[in-house]
């Protein structure tokens, strides 16, 4: 197996098919200290860390990992929660960061002694439409060529396997931004709180008992640099606080990022040999925490083709990887794009819109039939 990305897709794929005794090769074209340092995900629903579990790669996980078995909806001035394990029967998501989850997995792959090569330049894919896959790279300026039955393009949403293959897009690019920042502040609540204010959507999340995650929602062409840190504190502190007195503890931020959203999916997810997983074949919005889930989710039903295949000759669940993978993307589309626009501000709505979010918030939050729907579609639909 040809892998192109180190990223969780990436890496998580390989690390199963090693399970199954499946010889694989990553190219990655970015350096190891980048992607582990790379401040993304945060959020892992209870399939992704079964998983995980599972496949032997949890051990700091199930230590660090802030299990949560609850959310926080926050609107005119008051915390709602919505007991997802309660309504659930017994799930929940854990907070792990998702550079932690890619160094586990790097740490994991090093120690089977299958090949990694980081800072690959001029990757290419060849030959998947004729029987002959290849993946050609750079490596220490030595051309490299990987020859394998099967490419999985894990190559995030700026990759060169999507485009190297025939599929239709659907895509959009939402009017707003998220400015996220990291600081050292012990979280002042012990699960996540989204917000919708008046002046745009805010986010209460965390890293560890000393790391607060905190994000605000603002223009898409914002210039990080008008954001001086006072500016952000005011703006989170007007943003989330409650009535009761509740806010978000201050310290030292030491990291700060501004992220562009948008809905993107490429259909169908394969082309002869090549099979696309993860950020390459789609995006949701980061307000449902589903990217690096469904990125998890895809690896898995890829894996479970290929050791069927390799098992048995079966092409079968090959075959059906595109539209089986598809069927849990949409649905995260759906859930992301709800959540979004119940809690962001359009720079296109009006009153109306207002008034219809905080209806929706008031029924999400007084309705038992709304909050099991949500808190289903939160902590992760079963994965089958
Ligand atoms: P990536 O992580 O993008 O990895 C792709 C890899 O391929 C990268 O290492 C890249 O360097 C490499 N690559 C690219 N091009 C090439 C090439 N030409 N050759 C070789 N290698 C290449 N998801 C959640 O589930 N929960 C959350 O709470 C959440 N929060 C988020 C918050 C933010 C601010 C952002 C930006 C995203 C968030 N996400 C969240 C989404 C999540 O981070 C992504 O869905 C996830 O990274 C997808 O993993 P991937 O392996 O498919 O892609
Ligand atoms: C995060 O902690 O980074 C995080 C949490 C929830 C989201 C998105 C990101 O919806």
């Amino acid at each position: 197996m040809g892998i192109v990305g180190a990223g969780p897709a990436g890496l998580l794929l390989a690390h199963l098919l090693h399970l199954e005794g499946i010889d694989s090769v990553i190219v990655e074209n970015r350096s190891r200290q980048y992607v582990t340092e790379r401040v993304r995900a945060g959020v892992l629903e209870q399939g992704t860390v079964d998983l995980m579990i599972q496949s032997g790669v949890g051990g700091r996980l199930l230590k660090e990992g802030m299990r949560h078995e609850g959310i926080y909806l926050n609107f005119q001035g008051t915390r709602h929660r919505i007991d997802m394990a309660a309504l659930t029967g017994g799930r929940a998501i854990t907070v792990y960061g998702q550079n932690e989850v890619v160094s586990d997995l790097i740490e994991a792959r090093l120690a089977t002694g299958r090949p990694l090569f980081f800072e690959a330049d001029s990757v290419s894919v060849h030959g998947f439409d004729t029987g002959a896959p290849a993946i050609r790279f750079q490596h220490n300026q030595e051309p490299h060529e990987v020859r394998c039955d099967f490419i999985a393009g894990c190559d995030g949403f700026h990759g060169i396997c999507r485009g190297a293959m025939p599929h239709r897009s659907y895509e959009r690019i939402y009017p707003y931004a998220w400015l996220g920042i990291l600081a050292h502040a012990a979280p002042s609540c012990d699960e996540l709180v989204y917000s919708l204010h008046e002046r745009g959507f805010a986010l209460f999340s965390m890293r560890s008992p000393g790391v607060t995650r905190l994000y605000l929602q603002c223009a898409p062409d914002e210039d990080i640099d008008s954001w001086p840190d006072e500016r952000i504190w005011k703006e989170l502190c007007v943003r989330l606080s409650t009535s009761d007195g509740w806010k978000p503890n201050q310290g030292e931020i030491f990291q700060k990022g501004i992220t562009g959203m948008r809905r993107f999916v490429a259909e169908p997810m394969r082309s002869g040999r090549l099979f696309l997983a993860g950020d390459a074949a789609h995006i949701v919005p980061p307000t449902g925490a589903k990217g690096l889930n469904l990125a998890a989710s895809d690896v898995r039903n890829l894996a479970l083709a290929l050791t069927a295949f390799y098992k048995s000759g079966r092409e079968q669940l090959l075959d059906e990887y595109s539209d089986k993978s598809l069927r849990r993307v949409w649905k995260a589309q759906r859930f992301s794009w709800w959540m979004t626009s119940m809690l962001h501000l359009s720079p296109e709505g009006n009153e109306f819109d207002h008034r219809r979010q905080l209806a929706e918030l008031d029924y999400v939050t007084s309705s038992r039939a709304a909050m099991v729907s949500l808190a289903e579609n939160y902590t992760g639909l079963p994965m089958d």
